[in-house]
């Protein structure tokens, strides 16, 4: 975690921001094709069934098109809050027109859209809930717990930290072996990567904390279903019965 004011908003809802993230996100989405097609195969339905998921901080539904993909006749409501990263995000998803649709909403203040059910048999977020106080995102597992149908999962693929700093520097020595780049990127940001960076890190945290909030909010069959150094896909189910 960093100090310092939230600037979230400002770098989620600024055109320029918004406009280099987008630019340069081919890029980032390469090497994350297999993780997103994990969390679209960890859903529980049959290959053909229709079913409705909601992406939590959707973005331009890069995680909603890997299950729209994998699943023909699934349809999606994407909530986002940013204006910049909606009107992205119905360019890239013109192909999949009829199969979603955006509906505004704040993961930091938590008033749920109407338009979201109250028994979606799934929700999924990705790269998203590392930008939410620790308060929100225990209070955002409880509140995903509630728009479950019994039986519902839920999956989260976001990056942690760790308290280790043995273990951080694992994470940096490999991950810099497998991207060549990344120390110069590290050492050479200008000022608005800078800003981004510290954005992207300031309510990050370790795992342990994150399935703990999971466990508080009500979900059974909590795991870590996949995890590369500083990048894991959690989730969990809203148990199919209500405890007697
Ligand atoms: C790194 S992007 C990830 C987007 C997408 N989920 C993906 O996997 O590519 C983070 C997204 O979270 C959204 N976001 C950040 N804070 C949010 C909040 N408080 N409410 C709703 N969306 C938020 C941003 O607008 C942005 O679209």
């Amino acid at each position: 975690m960093v100090d310092g004011a939230d600037t979230n908003e400002d770098v989620w809802k600024s055109e320029d921001m918004v406009a280099q993230w987008v630019a340069s996100s081919a890029d980032r989405e390469r090497g994350r094709s297999h993780h997103r097609r994990l969390l679209a195969d960890l859903l529980p339905f049959a290959d053909d069934e229709p079913f409705t998921f909601v992406d939590l901080g959707a973005g331009t539904g890069a995680a909603t098109q890997a299950v729209l993909d994998r699943f023909p006749r699934a349809q999606a409501i994407l909530a986002e809050y940013s204006p910049q990263m909606t009107a992205e995000g119905r360019r890239a998803l013109a192909g999949y027109r009829g199969r979603f649709t955006y509906v505004e909403f704040d993961l930091a203040a938590g008033q749920w859209p109407a338009e979201v059910p109250s028994d979606v048999p799934a929700v999924i977020s990705s790269l998203c809930v590392h930008h939410l106080s620790d308060q929100r995102k225990k209070d955002l597992f409880a509140e995903i717990w509630h728009h479950l149908a019994p039986g519902g999962w839920y999956f989260n693929y976001d990056p942690v930290t760790t308290d280790d700093p043995v273990v951080e520097a694992a994470w940096r020595r490999a991950g810099d072996r497998q991207d060549p780049e990344a120390a110069a990127k590290r050492q050479h940001r200008s000022p608005e990567e800078q800003r981004r960076y510290e954005n992207h890190v300031r309510y990050m945290i370790p795992l342990g904390p994150q399935l703990d909030y999971l466990r508080a909010a009500g979900f059974e069959a909590i795991d870590v279903y996949w995890k590369q150094l500083d990048h894991v896909i959690y989730g969990g189910r809203r148990p199919a019965q209500a405890a007697s």
